[in-house]
C-alpha cells in the first residue's frame, strides 16, 4: 500500500518536516520527481537540515528510502548532501537506494538552464538553475544518461558526446562557468552514486508492495508548479502530483490509499508566475518574516500572500486528496485577524476555478475574515487549540470538503497537533 505525500501549492509547504514525522510508521520512503530544485527542511535536534535529493526519512531507522525513476540527480549535489548527512553521523548506504533509471543532471544541464533564462529576458521563470528543465527535456528528447549507465563500459563515451551536443547548443562555453572544476564535481560525485545499492527500482517497491510493506511517496515542489496543470510556463518540469507518483516510481494507481496535502496557513511562491492572493505590502513582509520565507535551495525571498482555497480546491481535484495537514500556522501569530480567499472575481464573476489565463487576467480573490489567534509551543492536542484556530481548521475542512488530520505550529519535530 502507498501513501503518496505532496504540497498544495507552490512548494515550501512543510512537506520535509511531515515526511520526516511519518516516517516511522513506513517501510519505504520515496521521491518521485523533481530533483536537487526541491529543499526539504528538517529540524533534527535542534539542528537545521536540508534535504535535496535524498528522501526525508532517512532520520529514522526503521524506513528504506529509494531515489525513484521519475527524480533527476545531479552527482555534485547529491555528493555534498552525503557528505553532510555522513557528517552527522547517518549511515547512508545501509538506507538509501536509487532507481537505476533516474536520470542525471550534467554540469552542461546547468549551463543550458542558465542560458535558457537569459533568453526569456523579463518573462523568466525564476528557476532555481539547478539544471532540471534541461535534463528533462534530454529526458524526453531520448538523449538523457540514467543511473544505470554508470555501470556500462561506455559510460565516458556516453557523457563527452552528451557534454558536447550540449557545448554545441550554447556556442561557445559561457564564461561564468568553471566546467573543468564543475566536471571534477560530477565525477566525484558519480564515485559516489555508483557507491550506492542501484538498483531495478520499479521491481524493488512492488516487491515491498507484495509483501505487504508501507510505501511513502514524497512529493517535491508543489502542485500548482505542475507541468501540465501549473501556472505553465511558470513551473517546474515535472509533473508534480499523485499521478507521477505512479511514473515516477512504476507503481499502479491502484495501490494508492492515502493522499495527504499538505499547506500553509498562509500561501507562498518563490520565482516568477502569477500568484493572485501576493500581499506586495507590509503584511507580506512580516508573514516573510515571520514565517522566514527566505528559499531553502536558493536563499531567494519567497513572496507572501493569504492562504488560496481557489488554487488549494483546484490541486485537492487533481490529487485525490484524502486528508490535508496545515503547517506553520504559529507564523500568523502576529495577526489580530487573517484572510482566506474563497472565491476569484473576474469582471463580473466570481469564480471557484483557476482560469486558462491565469498568468494575463485580472483577478480580485474574495475574501473572507477570520480572528486571529497565538500558539504556543505547549500545544498538543486539538483541546489545546485557542478557538479561532479550531475555527480556521473547521472553515478550511468545510471549504474543502476534505478532513484535516494534523496542524504543524513550529518547526521543530514535536510541534504538531494530531487532531
Ligand atoms: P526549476 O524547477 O528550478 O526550473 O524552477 C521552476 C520554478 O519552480 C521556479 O519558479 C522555482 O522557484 C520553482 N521551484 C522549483 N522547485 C521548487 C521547490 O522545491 N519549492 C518551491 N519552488 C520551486
Ligand atoms: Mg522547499
Amino acid at each position: 500500500m502507498v501513501d503518496v505525500l505532496l504540497g498544495l501549492q507552490w512548494g515550501d509547504e512543510g512537506k520535509g518536516k511531515i515526511v520526516d514525522y511519518l516516517a516511522p510508521d513506513y517501510d519505504v520512503v520515496a521521491r518521485f520527481q523533481g530533483g536537487p530544485n526541491a529543499g526539504h527542511t528538517l529540524n533534527i535536534d535542534g539542528r537545521r537540515i536540508v534535504l535535496h535529493t535524498i528522501p526525508s526519512g532517512v532520520f529514522h531507522d526503521r524506513p528504506l528510502n529509494l531515489i525513484g525513476n521519475g527524480v533527476v540527480i545531479d552527482p555534485c549535489e547529491f555528493k555534498k548532501e552525503v557528505d553532510e548527512l555522513t557528517q552527522t553521523g547517518i549511515d547512508l548506504n545501509k538506507k538509501l537506494l536509487i532507481s537505476q533509471k533516474a536520470h542525471l543532471i550534467l554540469p552542461t544541464h546547468r549551463m543550458l538552464d542558465s542560458a535558457s533564462e537569459k533568453s526569456k529576458g523579463a518573462g523568466k521563470i525564476g528557476s532555481t538553475l539547478k539544471g532540471i528543465g534541461p535534463a528533462y527535456m534530454d529526458k524526453t528528447g531520448r538523449n538523457g544518461i540514467r543511473v544505470g549507465d554508470l555501470f556500462s563500459d561506455n559510460f565516458r563515451n556516453r557523457y563527452d558526446q552528451l557534454k558536447q551536443k550540449h557545448l554545441e547548443l550554447l556556442g561557445s562555453a559561457p564564461q561564468d562557468f568553471d566546467l573543468q572544476k564543475m566536471e571534477e564535481e560530477f565525477w566525484q560525485g558519480i564515485e559516489v552514486i555508483r557507491s550506492f545499492n542501484c538498483v531495478r527500482g520499479e521491481y524493488f517497491i512492488n516487491t515491498q508492495l507484495h509483501q505487504g510493506k508501507k510505501v511513502l511517496a514524497e512529493g517535491a515542489q508543489g502542485s500548482m508548479l505542475d507541468i501540465d496543470f501549473g501556472t505553465y510556463p511558470f513551473v517546474t518540469s515535472s509533473n508534480t502530483i499523485t499521478a507521477a507518483a505512479c511514473t515516477g516510481l512504476g507503481i499502479p494507481p491502484t495501490s494508492i490509499r492515502e493522499v495527504i496535502g499538505i499547506i500553509k496557513a498562509y500561501c507562498t511562491r518563490v520565482g516568477g508566475g502569477p500568484f493572485p492572493t501576493e500581499l506586495t505590502d507590509e503584511t507580506g513582509e512580516l508573514m516573510r518574516k515571520e514565517g522566514h520565507e527566505f528559499g531553502a535551495t536558493t536563499g531567494r525571498p519567497r513572496r507572501c500572500g493569504w492562504l488560496d482555497l481557489v488554487a488549494v480546491n483546484y490541486t485537492i481535484m487533481l490529487n485525490g486528496v484524502t486528508k490535508i495537514v496545515i503547517t506553520k500556522a504559529d507564523v500568523l501569530n502576529v495577526f489580530e485577524e487573517v484572510k482566506v480567499c474563497s472565491s476569484y472575481r473576474t469582471g463580473h464573476e466570481d469564480s471557484h476555478q483557476i482560469p486558462f489565463d491565469i498568468n494575463t487576467a485580472s483577478i480580485i480573490p474574495q475574501y473572507e475574515p477570520l480572528a486571529g489567534w497565538k500558539t504556543n509551543h505547549s500545544m498538543k492536542s486539538a483541546d489545546d487549540l485557542p478557538g479561532s484556530l479550531s475555527d480556521f481548521v473547521r472553515f478550511v475542512a468545510e471549504k474543502t470538503k476534505t478532513a484535516v488530520s494534523m496542524i504543524s505550529i513550529g518547526a521543530g519535530r514535536d510541534q504538531l497537533v494530531v487532531l
